[in-house]
């Protein structure tokens, strides 16, 4: 990971329905831009397209929509990080909120562990179902990083990415889009947690992204404004046209500052 550059992650869900309509979109995205110097784009699509898709292009680093914290067994419907790790896959989003009722914060650990094991770099999702006038969701998401990053070291806490993903903000049914200022806020909150919790020069190398209806039209303004490290983008990632524009966005900032001058 590389440490100076912004990361655009594209979680595709449970889309599209065939590998033929996958390895389109995927090649429309590559196809979109050239040598990137700043931005560093995953794609996470099912798991049962990573693959082929790694054939497709090698611009685009490929990620899994979760992983299980044992490496094999009796365990019905689960993909390993192990498992990934021989295909060559490198990252993969760990408790997003639409998985996060399967387990309890303590298997979400066990997942963040069982990755940094197996060499896969978890996009860790964390964020609030709403926004209580009492700010008790501030303590909430508090409490999700740190639960999910117990017994985690130092050293591996750089193989980490978080992502700051308010369900209130996600998808279609979203009650209304975040701000930047909002997420710059949440974002100090989760580096203050990290820094009690690892030290300062522990924490500077954690990149923290937003996501939730990211798009073409609000992707500078929380990558300038609310200084996310990065994006993780849903709906508009499936769009090829979009999702370009967005990695362009995040290229062409011309103020990408080093992670100790944030
Ligand atoms: P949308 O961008 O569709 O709101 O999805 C956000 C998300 O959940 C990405 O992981």
């Amino acid at each position: 990971m590389a440490i100076n550059k912004k990361i655009i992650v594209g979680n595709w869900k449970m889309n599209p329905v065939s590998l033929k309509e996958a390895e389109k979109i995927f090649s429309g995205i590559a196809k979109g831009f050239a040598v990137l110097k700043k931005t560093q784009v995953i794609i996470c699509p099912p798991a049962l397209f990573l693959e082929k898709l790694k054939k497709v292009s090698t611009k685009i680093s490929l990620g899994s929509q979760d992983a299980f914290w044992e490496e094999s067994g009796a365990f019905t419907g689960e993909i390993s990080a192990s498992m990934l790790d021989t295909l060559g896959v490198r990252y993969t989003i760990v408790g997003h909120s639409e998985q996060r009722h399967k387990y309890t914060d303590e298997e979400i650990n066990r997942k963040v562990r069982g990755c940094l094991a197996s060499g896969i770099i978890p996009i860790l999702c964390v964020g609030e179902t709403e926004r209580d006038a009492d700010h008790k969701y501030l303590n909430f998401v508090k409490q999700q990083v740190e639960s999910a990053l117990d017994k985690v070291s130092k050293n591996s806490l750089a193989k980490v990415i978080i992502a700051y993903e308010p369900i209130w903000a996600i998808g279609k049914t979203a009650v209304r889009e975040a701000t930047s200022a909002e997420f710059l806020e949440m974002s100090l909150l989760i580096k203050k947690v990290l820094n009690d919790k690892f030290g300062k020069s522990a924490t500077d190398t954690v990149k923290i992204l937003y996501g939730g209806s990211v798009n073409t039209k609000n992707a500078l303004d929380f990558l300038e404004n609310g200084k996310a490290d990065g994006l993780l983008v849903g709906r508009e990632s499936l769009n090829p046209a979009k999702f370009t524009e967005i990695i362009k966005t995040s290229e062409n900032l011309n103020s990408l500052k080093g992670p100790n001058k944030k």
